[in-house]
């Protein structure tokens, strides 16, 4: 038996050929996950990172929107892009987009429990559909030399095995890893993810699995690879506002971040984020992250509430550098350390569906 303390998440793994440096992995959030997010993830530890659920109907459609999500930055590598749909020979051609925009993994979502993407046949419906889910997995492994992953729930209603049926049917039929997030679709996130369901789909296949689900500190990663054998923890909703817990579950370092650098960290992702989907989108984007940032009893409460109402990053900005005038030097000196992106103005916004997986 391997205790907790003797697991190592700056072990590297891999999926087939590529190497993840880590074994943190930073949850797709559609709505959250952008590349400024996902830069930041890989900076603070994360040794895969991953796009929001982006819809094969809008890469099929090359509607502009969907296509900005196909956008790679130098820095996010490795880097999975989700996709989501119903029709095999659909998802087979959006992964050969994504594998041309430069994504190192193609990731299929079997998770989201959203009515919206449910009902089109896509999503979580599809545990229910093993032969055409087992068929979009064949296909688009098929059209892709990249390795393709498989993220999934337990199932459709609550206490459902389904993933431990189908997660070896898609293995066969070419997964190079699995994700699980272990509620049902039914539960949304009400309860707690079950993870005696990720040891058990661990010990059904050969190939790496990820434990998705309520991973919010060091000792619960620890506990959790230690007592399921994945090869991996996702973090997701702990690390909305807060790159610092990856930098502890990594790293034992569990130092609050002072003012400063959450003000600098949060206007760096301001400043990328407008860059990313220009100011007039970026706005009403950024609202929830003034919350997540300021929030943890870092900033008071009104604070935020002054943000919210704010129509231009410019005037957030300045309120910001106000409350914490020693922010500068830190977002200049972590601008400085990025690497320069390519520059293109995007006019897109993620599609923000609430809880895509
Ligand atoms: C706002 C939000 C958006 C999400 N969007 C996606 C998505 O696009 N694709 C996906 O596979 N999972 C999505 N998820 C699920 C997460 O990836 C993750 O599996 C889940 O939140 C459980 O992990 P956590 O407890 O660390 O948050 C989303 C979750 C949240 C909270």
């Amino acid at each position: 038996m391997v205790t907790p303390l003797s697991i190592d998440l700056r072990e590297s793994w891999r999926i087939r050929d590529v190497e993840i440096p880590t074994r943190l992995v930073l949850a797709p959030m559609a709505g959250v996950s952008v590349q400024a997010f996902r830069r930041q993830g890989r900076r603070y530890g994360a040794g895969l990172v991953c796009s929001e659920m982006v819809s094969v109907a809008g890469i099929q459609h090359r509607n502009e929107r969907t296509l900005g999500y196909l956008r790679v930055a130098g820095d996010e590598h490795p880097l999975a892009i989700q996709i989501f749909g119903s029709e095999p020979r659909v998802m087979a051609e959006a992964a050969r987009m994504v594998e041309a925009a430069g994504a190192d993994l193609v990731d299929i979502n079997f998770g989201c429990p959203v009515k919206k993407v449910t009902k089109t046949g896509a999503g979580a419906t599809l545990l229910d559909d093993p032969a055409r889910a087992c068929a979009i997995v064949e296909e688009v492994a098929n059209a892709v030399d990249v390795p393709v992953s498989v993220k999934m729930r337990r199932g459709l209603r609550d206490g459902a095995r389904t993933c431990l049926d189908v997660g070896p049917r898609l293995v066969e039929v070419g997964a190079a890893t699995l994700t699980l997030h272990p509620r049902s679709a039914q539960q949304m996130y009400t309860g707690t993810a079950d993870h005696s369901l990720t040891a058990e789909l661990v010990s059904l296949v050969d190939v790496p699995v990820i434990a998705s689900g309520d991973v919010t500190s060091r000792a619960r990663a620890q506990a959790v690879l230690a007592t399921t054998g994945a090869a991996a923890v996702m973090v997701g909703r702990s690390a909305q506002g807060n790159p610092w817990v990856l930098r502890e579950i990594v790293d034992g370092d569990d130092r609050e971040p002072s003012r400063e650098e959450v003000v600098a960290e949060l206007l760096l992702f301001v400043r990328e984020t407008v860059r990313e989907l220009g100011e007039r989108r970026a706005t009403g984007f950024l609202k929830k992250f003034y919350g997540w940032y300021l929030g943890r009893g870092r900033f008071p409460k009104p604070f935020k509430q002054e943000l919210v109402v704010l129509d231009s990053t410019a005037e957030v900005e300045r309120r910001l550098l106000a409350a914490a005038p020693g922010a500068l030097p830190l977002l200049e000196r972590l601008e400085n350390e990025l690497e320069t992106g390519d520059e293109v103005l995007l006019d897109s916004l993620p599609i923000s569906i609430y809880g895509g997986g």
